[in-house]
């Protein structure tokens, strides 16, 4: 490939960590083998059958063209009934916008605001997508490392220490991926206290994982302290509640300067996102979220199983995730031993690349979130699969024990 043709901020950027292992599993599967993919970020639920319907609907009355750029103004407003029910948020439509996915709209808002030296705080373990869309805005992320001891929550004397007067965000997710670690008022207060005290700091809320949860409360910063709203993003989308990850559509609520930025840039790319998602996703925001305790059941179900066998698992550990649907597992006890093969296991790399070759099953490298030596196993399966899964890693481990240390 002509290297010297592209552009110097691709230096540095990688492939999305979550999409290669799942590229890797396709060719295993196709080569035969009955791979297990836990890598996957998504739910295995099907879209709600009323928000298909909207879809399907929406096609036949011919809402097939281009709409507003930030959205139609059916969508924003059920956005805004979302998030003033919800969160308590009271936004304008400026102050709203729709997008293909989340994930574009961090990047927009990221790539509107952020120039060359500008630094980006990052709490790790982080959404393997943060530190490569800073990269590609030409900015740079300050890493904060958060510690499973103190479970896993961004401490606010860490976030004072990292502030400097180049900072430009801080980037909040919780319910978090890959943790599943859920911040509590107190947790998001003692941040807010340290952020008011910088009126520079733009603050990204990343919520997608909202009702994904089992047990604590949700609440995001912009609720938390009134005062920080007006230089707060908050991130949201239907990909995790609802299972429509492939429909495309997120929103974000900001101040209007931030949001109208987002929207120019939104113009000059992609346009609207698509207008028969859009139509979904109000049924969807406007469905309520009922269907919800079934899936947090099943989830919870899931969960637990997974927990109790990584607990009976040589080598691994691992600390109860509040939210999210992902395990984020202690693998240190396994790392110096030898494979079946004779090979060392170094890194969670190793362990990962180990897991998928052995027992075929797909999981993600903790060094992709940016704390090692960790995996993240998502329990978004059926649990008969996921039974499976639990006891070829449990085998694939056992089989490391007795193979010894390097
Ligand atoms: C923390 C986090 N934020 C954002 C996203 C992007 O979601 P969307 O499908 O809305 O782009 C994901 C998806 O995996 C995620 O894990």
């Amino acid at each position: 490939m002509p290297t010297d043709m592209l552009a110097p901020r691709m230096r540095g950027v990688r492939p999305s960590p979550t999409a290669e292992i799942s590229d890797k599993a396709r060719a295993l599967a196709a080569a035969g083998h009955a791979v297990i993919n836990l890598g996957e970020g998504e739910l295995d639920f099907d879209t709600p059958v009323h928000v298909k319907e909207a879809g399907i609907e929406a096609i036949r009355r011919g809402e097939t063209k281009y709409t507003a750029v930030a959205g139609t103004a059916a969508l924003k407003a059920a956005i805004r009934a979302k998030l003033h029910t919800e969160n308590g948020l009271l936004y304008e439509d400026a102050e709203i916008i729709a997008g293909a996915g989340a994930k574009q709209l961090i990047f927009n808002a990221l790539l509107a605001t952020v120039a060359a030296g500008d630094e980006v705080i990052v709490a790790a373990p982080y959404w393997v997508s943060y530190p490569d869309m800073v990269a590609l805005a030409e900015g740079t992320v300050r890493v904060v490392p958060c510690r499973e001891a103190d479970g896993w929550t961004l401490r606010p004397d860490a976030l004072e220490a990292a502030i400097t007067p180049r900072t430009r965000w801080v980037v909040l997710n919780s319910p978090n991926n890959p943790t599943g670690a859920v911040m509590s008022r107190s947790d998001l207060q003692a941040l807010a206290d340290v952020l008011l005290r910088h009126p520079r700091v733009l603050v990204l809320a990343d919520d997608i994982y909202e009702h994904t949860r089992h047990g604590p409360a949700f609440v995001t910063i912009a609720e938390v302290e009134p005062r920080l709203k007006s230089r707060t993003l908050t991130v949201n989308g239907v990909s995790k509640t609802y299972s429509m990850t492939g429909w495309r559509i997120g929103y974000a609520a900001g101040p209007a300067w931030l949001i109208a930025a987002m929207q120019t840039l939104q113009s000059q790319s992609t346009s609207n996102p698509s207008s028969i998602s859009q139509a979904a996703a109000i049924a969807a925001l406007e469905g309520g979220t009922a269907f919800m305790s079934e899936w947090l059941a099943l989830l919870a179900e899931r969960r637990d199983l997974l927990l109790a066998a990584i607990d009976r698992t040589p080598g691994l550990a691992c600390s109860v995730p509040d939210g999210a649907f992902y395990a984020f597992v202690n693998c240190q006890g396994v790392i110096g031993r030898r494979t079946p093969a004779g090979e060392t296991i170094r890194s969670d790399l190793d362990f990962a690349a180990y897991l998928l070759e052995e027992a075929h099953v797909a999981v993600i490298h903790g060094a992709a979130f940016g704390a090692s030596p960790y995996v993240r196993i998502a329990y978004a399966v059926d649990l008969a699969i996921l039974r499976e899964a639990c006891a070829r890693i449990e085998r694939a481990c056992a089989k490391l024990m007795a193979a010894g240390t390097a």
